[in-house]
């Protein structure tokens, strides 16, 4: 998709503050620090428009960033912050549990999972939650640019491993440094936008 128009619409803490309208969102979800911010970035070909950091724990907000007034991403904050007070992350885990089990704008979620690990026991566990409810996610294995070619397969069988996927091609590798995924994300968002 040529992105023409890029914008945040607003970094919202609570429910009120969601759009009213009935736009598509696409959500991206994963650890602090797994890359989703990113991701919006890399797709969107804008270097900054979603707040990166090195730093896990810098998306503190639901951010909806409204692409071609088409429909939005939805930058979730990572789960698994450890420096974040646990009255803190439960408030954030019922908000975001709530809007993923509520939002009739909902049309794709997209979870993150870093390539050069063994996914942790929280994406297992989000995983586990998401198909429960039948919000079967579409999963991205980020910073593929960090591993080497021979353990990018070996990651993609892992991260299937883990989360019983019948088949590790259901797992897309990602980097924003050379682009892989990029088209085949830009692929499945627009088959659902149709
Ligand atoms: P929170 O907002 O804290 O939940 O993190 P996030 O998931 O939004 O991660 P973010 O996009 O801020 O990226 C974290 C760090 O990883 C940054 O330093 C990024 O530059 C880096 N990063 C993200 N994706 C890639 C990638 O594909 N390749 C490489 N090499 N670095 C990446
Ligand atoms: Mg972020």
């Amino acid at each position: 998709m040529k992105v023409n128009k890029a914008e945040i619409v607003i970094s919202a803490v609570a429910e009120a503050q969601y759009p009213g309208d009935n736009l598509p969102e696409v959500v991206l979800l994963g650890r602090s620090n797994v890359g989703k911010s990113t991701f919006v970035n890399t797709l969107i070909e804008r270097r900054s428009l979603a707040r990166t950091s090195q730093q896990p724990g810098k998306t503190q907000t639901m951010n909806f960033y409204q692409i071609n007034d088409l429909f939005r991403f939805v930058d979730m904050p990572g789960y698994g912050y450890a420096k974040a007070s646990k009255s803190e992350r439960d408030k954030w885990g019922k908000m975001i549990e709530k809007y993923l089990r509520q939002r009739e704008n909902v049309v794709m979620i997209f979870q993150l999972i870093d390539s050069r690990h063994e996914p942790s026991e929280d994406d297992f566990l989000m995983y586990e939650w998401l198909t429960y409810y039948e919000l079967n996610p579409v999963i991205i294995g980020t910073k593929a640019d960090k591993i080497s070619r021979t353990n990018q397969k070996k990651s993609m069988n892992q991260i299937a491993k883990t989360l019983n996927l019948k088949n590790s091609r259901e797992v897309i590798l990602f980097s924003s440094e050379t682009k892989l995924g990029k088209e085949e994300s830009w692929k499945l968002i627009e088959s659902v936008l149709k």
